[in-house]
């Protein structure tokens, strides 16, 4: 496990409290062997590390507080081409310019044999058909459902449960942080108290001007696209524009007229864009509230279908984590 931030150790809590029910339900038993961090230090025992305790120092403020046996001067790349493990998570901060450091580690990781899982944007967004073909060239499986919406399934749905449909478009609210911002603001919260709340409830990006300023929806636009329209969008020529221009009064003025401001992404096969949308109140889109995200699939068989769920927090896409390493576990019998 790369990375110890709310969502590793969401991924962790899940395992600590449901072993016995993954165990019973599915044959599923997760042994970790390595956690490693930028700044709370890292761990490595290829027998196993004792899930309790990391979660426990992780509170306590670093893996120094682990007590059991453990080698700890191991750096993520070293661990991505000489640990012995199966699995390599990567859920460290996202970079969606360079996707780096965690590009280079999943590189690392696929070619050495590993299977890869990531809630981390950036490699995705950056070099998603890269992956996929240094994946499928060492026969390994590349998962990322909790890029996109965190654990609400809406990858699997993409490209599994709507496998021969056509989707000809994708428009939703992909952004949890933003949501909860302007939800807030319309009962009346001050904006930086709102952003104070989301980065306190883990729903916001390390650097949180990557969610107000419109950069995550972009990068999972940019996902999206190279995943359904087989389309490479560069981030940085997208038409992108955040929330930080809605003000009190803007968000009061829409709702005197029925009306409330969304993020709003949109991908097409031409490409995508992440603006402010001032959408009707009976618009479906306008009643997502709070952390909830929401995606339309416009297809050619079915019309459009809506998906609507968490689209952050700890566990949220920990959950995320946990469905690609079922589906790993299912894929290899
Ligand atoms: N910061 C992101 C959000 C996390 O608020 O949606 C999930 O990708």
């Amino acid at each position: 496990l790369i990375g110890s931030g709310a969502v590793g150790q969401g991924l962790l809590e899940i395992l600590r409290s449901k072993a016995d029910e993954l165990q019973q339900e599915y044959g599923f038993t997760a042994r970790v062997v390595a956690v490693v961090t930028k700044s709370r230090g890292a761990l490595y025992h290829p027998q196993g590390l004792d899930i309790a305790q990391i979660i426990a120092a992780l509170k306590a403020g670093g893996l120094a507080h682990y007590q059991a046996t453990a080698e700890r001067d191991w750096d993520a790349l070293r661990l991505a081409r000489d640990g012995q493990f199966d699995v390599l998570i990567e859920a460290s901060p996202t970079d969606l310019q360079t996707g780096q450091p965690a590009l280079d580690i999943v590189r690392a990781a696929l070619t050495n044999g590993k299977d890869v899982v990531l809630a981390n944007k950036g490699p995705v967004a950056v070099a998603y058909a890269e992956l996929r073909a240094l994946a499928a060239a060492n026969q390994r499986h590349l998962r990322f459902e909790g890029t996109v919406m965190g654990g609400t399934p809406s990858i699997r749905l993409a490209l599994q449960a709507l496998a021969g449909c056509r989707i000809t478009q994708v428009r939703g609210i992909v952004n949890g942080t933003t949501n909860y911002i302007l939800t807030q603001m319309e009962s009346g919260q001050a904006y930086d108290t709102a952003l104070a709340q989301a980065q306190a409830l883990g729903y916001a990006e390390t650097d949180p001007s990557g969610d107000v300023d419109g950069w995550d929806a972009a990068g999972k636009a940019a996902i999206l696209s190279a995943l359904i329209f087989n389309k490479r969008l560069d981030v940085a020529q997208m038409s992108v524009q955040g929330i930080s221009g809605i003000t009190a009064a803007s968000v009061a003025e829409a709702a005197a007229q029925q009306q409330r401001w969304k993020l709003i992404a949109t991908i097409t096969p031409d490409g995508g864009s992440v603006q402010p949308v001032r959408l009707p109140i009976s618009n479906p889109l306008a009643g997502v509230s709070g952390i909830t995200n929401a995606i339309t699939y416009t297809t050619d068989l079915l019309g459009d279908v809506t998906l609507i769920g968490p689209g952050a927090g700890g566990v949220q896409t920990g959950f995320a984590l946990l469905s690609d390493l079922l589906d790993i576990q299912r894929l290899r019998g």
